[in-house]
């Protein structure tokens, strides 16, 4: 037996990384999870939110429905603490979220991409420039930063639109700029 067959007998080798990836793991791995969650506006007397649990894995697709009102939005905003809870906790593989300090809050929310109903671009900024706002505001080098702003439009398809302000896109549009 030669040396190499050996230790292959004594210790099979490890599994390779790819064989331990699993896209659905058990509900203690969960990737959010809601336990107990509750929020209520500050004046208000219904709550927006009660006794929420919920666990979603990570590379779930998930979808949140119900009628206007019904809490969809407020429940979005808890996942990065956009707004408290007033009762429950929010955990994000395993951590509280409410425990983390600002620099890991500030992290979480880089993130986490958020796309908002009402586009949220500046009115008096450049599609260009609107992307590349977020870029700025992080920190990131010029050359780096066009780069991945030309990067962005192509991806949604507005190379071509960069240089028009928010006020000359349509409704899809501007959806895809916030995207970007
Ligand atoms: N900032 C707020 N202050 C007070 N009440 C709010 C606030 N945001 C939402 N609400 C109330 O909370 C409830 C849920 O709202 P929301 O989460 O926006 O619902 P949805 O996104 O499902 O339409 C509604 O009754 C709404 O009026
Ligand atoms: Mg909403």
């Amino acid at each position: 037996m030669s040396q190499s067959t050996a230790r292959a007998l004594q210790s099979p080798a490890p599994p390779r990384q790819a064989e331990h990836v699993d896209l659905r793991p058990d509900v203690s791995q969960a990737h959010v999870r809601f336990i107990g969650l509750g929020k209520t506006y500050p004046g208000q007397s219904q709550p927006a939110l009660q006794g929420i649990d919920l666990n979603i894995r990570r590379g779930e697709i998930f979808g949140i429905i119900g009628r206007s009102g019904a809490g969809k939005s407020s429940l979005l905003r808890v996942i990065n603490r956009l707004e408290q809870p007033t009762q429950g906790r929010v955990l994000i593989d395993q951590a509280d979220i409410a425990r983390y300090d600002e620099e890991a809050l500030v992290a979480l929310r880089r993130n986490i991409g958020m796309i908002f109903q009402h586009f949220n671009l500046m009115s008096a900024k450049t599609v260009w420039q609107n992307v590349e706002l977020p870029l700025k505001v992080a920190g990131v080098a010029k050359a780096q930063r066009q780069r991945k702003v030309r990067e962005l439009l192509q991806l949604v398809g507005l190379e071509d639109k960069h240089h028009v302000y928010p006020a000359q896109l349509s409704g899809g549009q501007k959806q895809r700029v916030g995207i970007a």
